[in-house]
């Protein structure tokens, strides 16, 4: 697949696989919009990956900070071909074990995260045409 100067978002873009999935999208020409919380951690990634690497520092649960940053970010002529929604957050214990606000943090980011940003950029890919949308979600 030809992915030459195609648009990426990747949340999640500061984990290990974030790294390597934003990695191997500019190995192919891609250019990346690689979000996490941490500016200190982007900004370190930017230096390592490039001007194909543009950080953004977004709360993937803030459903006003996405539109804003989609709407200021994006056009008809600049959409993303590809949204990857890596960001989550996994508490690996026993449900007894599990406090309701780490699973309201886990559903938030994981699901409501997910629906916030794919769904802000569908008006935008209904003018153009249809993207890869990738999720990586964990569940327990
Ligand atoms: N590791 C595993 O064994 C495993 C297994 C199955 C699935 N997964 C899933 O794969 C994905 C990556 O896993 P990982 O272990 O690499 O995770 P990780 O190291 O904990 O990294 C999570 C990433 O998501 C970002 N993030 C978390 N909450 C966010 C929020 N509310 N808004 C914006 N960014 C947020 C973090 O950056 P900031 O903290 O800077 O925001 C970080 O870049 C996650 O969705 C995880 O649930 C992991």
């Amino acid at each position: 697949m030809n992915l030459k100067r195609k648009i990426a978002v990747v949340t999640g873009v500061s984990s290990e696989f974030g790294i390597a999935l934003a990695s191997a999208l500019i190995a192919k020409d891609v250019l990346v919009y690689g979000i996490a919380r941490k500016l200190e951690k982007l900004n370190a990634l930017q230096t390592q990956l490039g001007k194909s690497f543009t950080p953004v520092a977004l709360e993937i649960t803030d459903q006003k900070a996405i539109t804003v940053w989609v709407k200021n970010t994006f056009s008809e002529s600049h959409t993303p071909d590809i949204i990857i929604n890596n960001a989550g957050i996994g508490y690996l214990r026993k449900m007894d074990e599990l406090s309701q606000e780490q699973w309201h943090q886990m559903i938030n980011a994981n699901l409501n995260g997910t629906f916030y940003l794919t769904s802000s950029f569908v008006p935008l890919r209904k003018k153009t045409r249809i993207s890869v949308t990738l999720s990586i979600l964990i569940l327990f």
